[in-house]
């Protein structure tokens, strides 16, 4: 597959999260939320982000974009290495890296109608005039499938697909280059599921956007994402192309999150393969292959030694021994 030139960088990024309110420093607990991930996202492209709760996705997204500090790493947007910028340069930037939450509900004023809700950060980063605003949320507001008497109502008058709509109107009238979206449509209806992913995918056509999806869902990842990287407690167990990570999946994390996933045809029968016990504490990671204790093929050598993070084949990669 030849790669597209890279709008995101991620090298060897780690967040890691210490426990500062105990006093004894042997007690701190660091929770290595991110343990040293690195990924590339092509311009254009839309990057698929999965992995069970807890395995440290939004914190990717929340540090790809500088809306907290990193423990160590890089992350570069157009090759600027965005953690190093100054303040002002960031803030210059902003508009530019936009996120979209599960729950857009939770970041809109209750007060506020929605007109002037999805036109404050055109206003507030001084990309147009008062006058040029309105016309701008009601394009916004066509693109995103909601209608122009939208425009003044309140928050708490919308459905949960609606509000989502209404997320996603919030970050694209900046005319962003790269969005992350965490989770956002994992809080919804399976019928409006589809019609936000359809919202996406029309985005995706019209606009030049660059995408981080964030799911633990694989199949709603199947329908956005060219490009895929599974994660576990932090680590990138395997980064393939679509195609390669569904038909030819190589990690046995990948495998079993893949058997959960529905096949539409009924003749075809996937054998499921349940994952033993929980998700370890990530502030206590297992040894070696983090996978290990729930791994159905773990070896001796899997409890001792990390294994290594491999291109197996093109733009294929893939942390197992037995790979
Ligand atoms: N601000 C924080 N302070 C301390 N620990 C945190 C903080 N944010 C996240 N963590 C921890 O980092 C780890 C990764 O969390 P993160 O929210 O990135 O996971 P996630 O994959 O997005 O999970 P989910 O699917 O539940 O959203 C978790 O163990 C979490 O408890
Ligand atoms: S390295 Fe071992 S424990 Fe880890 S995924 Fe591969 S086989 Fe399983
Ligand atoms: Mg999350």
């Amino acid at each position: 597959m030849k790669e597209r030139t890279p709008l995101i960088e991620v090298n060897q990024l780690k967040k890691y999260f210490g426990d500062s309110s105990s006093i004894f420093k042997r007690n701190k607990t660091v929770v290595k939320a991110v343990d040293g991930v690195s990924f590339k996202i092509g311009k254009g492209e839309t990057f698929g982000l999965v992995g069970e709760s807890g395995s440290g996705k939004s914190t990717i997204g929340r540090s790809i974009l500088r809306l907290h500090s990193i423990t160590s790493g890089e992350v570069k947007y157009n090759g600027y290495s965005l953690h190093h910028l100054p303040k002002q340069e960031m803030r210059n930037l902003r508009p530019k890296l936009q996120f979209i939450f599960q729950d857009p509900f939770s970041s809109l004023n209750p007060r506020l109608r929605i007109g002037d809700a999805i036109g404050e950060a055109l206003l507030d980063h001084g990309l147009c005039s008062k006058t040029e605003v309105k016309s701008k949320v009601l394009e916004v507001l066509e693109i995103c499938g909601l209608a122009s008497y939208h425009y003044d109502r309140f928050p708490h008058e919308f459905s949960g697909g609606q509000r989502q709509r209404i997320g996603i109107a919030r970050a694209i009238i900046l005319e962003p280059d790269f969005i992350v979206a965490d989770e956002p449509v994992s809080a919804l209806d399976v019928s409006i599921q589809a019609q936000i992913i359809n919202l996406f995918k029309e985005l995706q056509k019209e606009k030049d956007i660059t995408f981080l999806f964030i799911s633990h869902d694989l199949s709603v990842v199947e329908h956005l994402c060219s490009k895929i990287g599974v994660l576990y407690l932090g680590s990138m167990m395997e980064l393939a192309s679509r195609d390669q990570l569904y038909g030819n999946p190589l990690h046995p994390y990948t495998k079993a999150l893949l058997s959960a996933v529905p096949i539409p045809d009924p003749t075809l029968k996937r054998e499921r393969i349940i994952l033993k016990g929980d998700i370890p504490n990530p502030a206590n990671p297992p040894k070696g292959c983090k996978f290990h204790t729930r791994c159905p093929l773990a070896q001796d050598i899997c409890r001792v030694e990390v294994p290594e993070f491999r291109e197996i084949e093109d733009q294929h990669y893939v942390a197992c021994h037995l790979v």
